[in-house]
């Protein structure tokens, strides 16, 4: 029996419980053992939920316990989600998180602490959702140099866009759908400003990279001045809106972005429609390849988190390697890129 932890119990975390419970015997079968959820850390109680006897509110309980062997860290937010994942790393036992943020900011050095104590720091949930993206470019594209990386990168932009687009939404009450159904951040201008998918962007080029990406650098815009005329000028042009993130190697160093583009309809992504996402890959000797789903939202997010368990639970005692290290990647000045 594999013994784990969750780290925060709310849309994700939750979630994780959710899948390994409903999936719980192929679950085990891929595993190699079956997984058992023993705590749930939270500052919050939840009487009448199946798991509310799991419920510590001290890390310490789940630190100290040689059973725990896997922590999944569904806070968010830095801290106190690095100080944790940091003490879990150090005390061996692997990392699974859906926490962009704290990638964004700290991967290279989690996952040389992984290395150092031989577990692993996974984070296929950072980004897309429940689109595999993160172990692609780690191993299927591994034999690639990943020129380009671009595509929609945050769900609730991407569905408010669509509302406002196919239903004449107001951009408030698209929001406020988007964050009634589980796809917005806790303070959602970390999606309507951008900055969401700036971090996903910079974690994906620190991949390809192989060296962090400091996402402060990256030129970000979100979709708060998009309205209705918008449309009604994209519509007269065949085209769409949507917000993109964009990552291009150049000899200056990799360029950039974050910001709403017109799209012509034919283009692959105007299609990509509500909460999906899509990520388009290129590669110098494969050429471009796609992948494309639910960007955001509970089981979708925490399905990925429960498939970098299963990974975690099939490397006990062993760091599978990443292609991130430390050291800062070049990034280009926004203002000598091109248009
Ligand atoms: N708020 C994020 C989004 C959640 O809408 O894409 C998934 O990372």
């Amino acid at each position: 029996m594999v013994k784990a932890a969750i780290l925060g119990y709310g849309t994700v975390g939750s979630g994780v419980a959710e899948v390994l419970s409903c999936n719980q015997e192929l679950i085990a079968k891929r595993a190699g053992n079956p997984i058992e959820v023993k705590y749930i850390l939270d500052l919050r109680d939840f009487p009448g939920d199946p798991n509310e006897t799991k419920v510590v509110h001290d890390i310490e309980v789940i630190l100290q316990d040689p059973e725990i062997s896997i922590v999944c860290e569904t806070m968010g937010g830095n801290e106190p989600a690095y100080t944790f994942s940091k003490r879990a790393l150090e005390a061996g036992k692997s990392v699974c998180t859906s926490n962009k943020e704290l990638v964004a900011n700290h991967g290279a050095e989690l996952l040389r602490l992984a290395r150092e104590n031989r577990c692993n720091y996974f984070f296929e949930a950072s980004v897309g959702g429940g689109i595999p993206i993160i172990r692609p470019i780690n191993n299927c594209l591994t034999a690639e140099r990943i020129v380009e990386v671009s595509g929609i990168l945050n769900g609730t932009t991407n569905y408010i866009l669509t509302k406002m687009e196919q239903e004449g939404m107001l951009f408030e009450e698209a929001l406020g759908q988007a964050q009634a159904l589980g796809y917005a951040e806790r303070n959602p201008e970390a999606d309507v400003e951008g900055y969401d998918a700036c971090r996903k962007i910079a974690i994906l080029t620190s991949l390809v990279a192989g060296k962090t990406v400091d996402f402060h650098k990256i030129h970000t815009e979100g979709i708060t001045g998009i309205d209705p005329t918008d449309f009604a000028y994209a519509k007269k042009l065949d085209a769409t809106i949507k917000l993109l993130a964009v990552s291009r190697e150049t000899e200056d160093g990799y360029q950039i972005s974050v910001a709403p583009y017109l799209l012509k309809k034919e283009n692959a992504l105007a299609g990509v429609n509500d909460v999906f996402n899509a990520v388009a890959v290129c590669g110098n000797t494969l050429g471009d390849t796609m992948f494309y789903g639910r960007g955001a939202g509970k089981l979708p997010t925490a399905s990925a988190v429960v498939a970098d368990v299963v990974e975690c639970a099939r490397h006990l005692q062993k760091t599978v390697g990443c292609l991130w290290e430390e050291g800062e990647a070049k990034v280009a000045d926004f203002d000598s890129q091109e248009g």
